[in-house]
């Protein structure tokens, strides 16, 4: 039995739709996983659900979160557990209808009911800071914010990053995603500075855009599940081992980028090539 005051719920939010939350929360929870964290993942993406298709567990659910809160089943009746990793465990997103009823009470008694075993709880945010968003950050303490590096992206990350603070979430960290290192070492792209500068949050990751995350959603298998080295993967995994007070140093692509491309001038006017 754990206990829900030392349990870490952490919300993974954006605003904007589409910049990769329900990703980032499928590879999270399965990262977490693997270094022995008992991981809960909730969908709070009533009206868009994916995370079960994500994590490959779509076919296994049975009861969800709305059968819950209405005492049909026991928590443990809907959680979906990984067969590959057990110390993870999905609680799928009920019925879009729930939306009518749904109030961030009922999300703080799953997060309560969730904390009595799990040691952390990732609560997948739906896009928008409507009713949706005010009922998934109720079951939060903690927050990661994801963007991209584009404006819109970034604006809409920084109207959220206000309400995380009103409603005393912290702390707030930032997981920057799609980055494109030629890009941004060309100045076609926000850089990862500025990005930080505007949002003025500590960076807990950079994830490249990297094609293989689009094969494993495609597959339902997180790229963190299978030990894939794909740059994404490490990325991933990294955000778990910060997650967990690991000290893993991160490394800006474009600048490790334009240090290469320095180094090779260097290179070849001492004629070295
Ligand atoms: N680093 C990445 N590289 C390439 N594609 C990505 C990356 N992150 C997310 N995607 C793709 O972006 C799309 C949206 O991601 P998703 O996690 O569903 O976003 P959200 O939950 O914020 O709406 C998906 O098709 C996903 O495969
Ligand atoms: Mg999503």
């Amino acid at each position: 039995m754990s206990d829900s005051a030392v349990t870490r719920y952490i919300l993974i939010c954006s605003g904007k739709g589409g910049v990769g939350k329900t990703t980032l929360t499928a590879n999270l929870g399965i990262a977490l996983a693997k270094q022995g964290m008992r991981t809960a993942v909730l969908d709070a993406d009533f009206g868009l659900r994916n995370l079960d298709l994500l994590l490959g567990l779509e076919n296994r659910i049975v009861y969800t979160a709305q059968e819950v809160l209405t005492g049909h089943c026991r928590l443990e009746q809907a959680l979906v557990k990984h067969k590959q990793e057990p110390n993870l465990a999905l609680l799928p997103a009920g019925n879009p209808r729930m939306l009518e009823w749904l109030k961030p009470d009922d999300m703080q008694k799953i997060a309560a009911m969730l904390g009595e075993s799990f040691d952390i709880v990732l609560i997948d945010c739906p896009a928008g800071i409507e009713a949706g968003f005010q009922n998934a950050v109720a079951a939060a303490k903690e927050a990661i914010v994801i963007t991209t590096p584009e404006v819109s992206a970034v604006r809409d990350a920084d109207r959220v990053i206000g309400l995380l603070n009103t409603h005393g979430v912290k702390p707030i960290q930032l997981v920057l995603n799609r980055v494109r290192p030629k890009m941004m070492a060309n100045q076609e792209m926000l850089a990862v500075d500025d990005v930080t500068d505007i949002l003025a949050l500590p960076l807990l990751g950079l994830v490249v855009e990297d094609e293989q995350v689009i094969v494993s959603t495609n597959r339902g298998e997180p790229l963190t599940l299978n030990g894939s080295n794909s740059p994404a993967a490490q990325a991933y995994s990294n955000v778990a081992r910060r997650i967990c007070g690991e000290e893993v140093p991160l490394i800006d692509p474009a600048k490790a980028r334009k240090g290469l491309r320095a180094k090779l001038g260097r290179l070849m006017q001492t004629k070295i090539f």
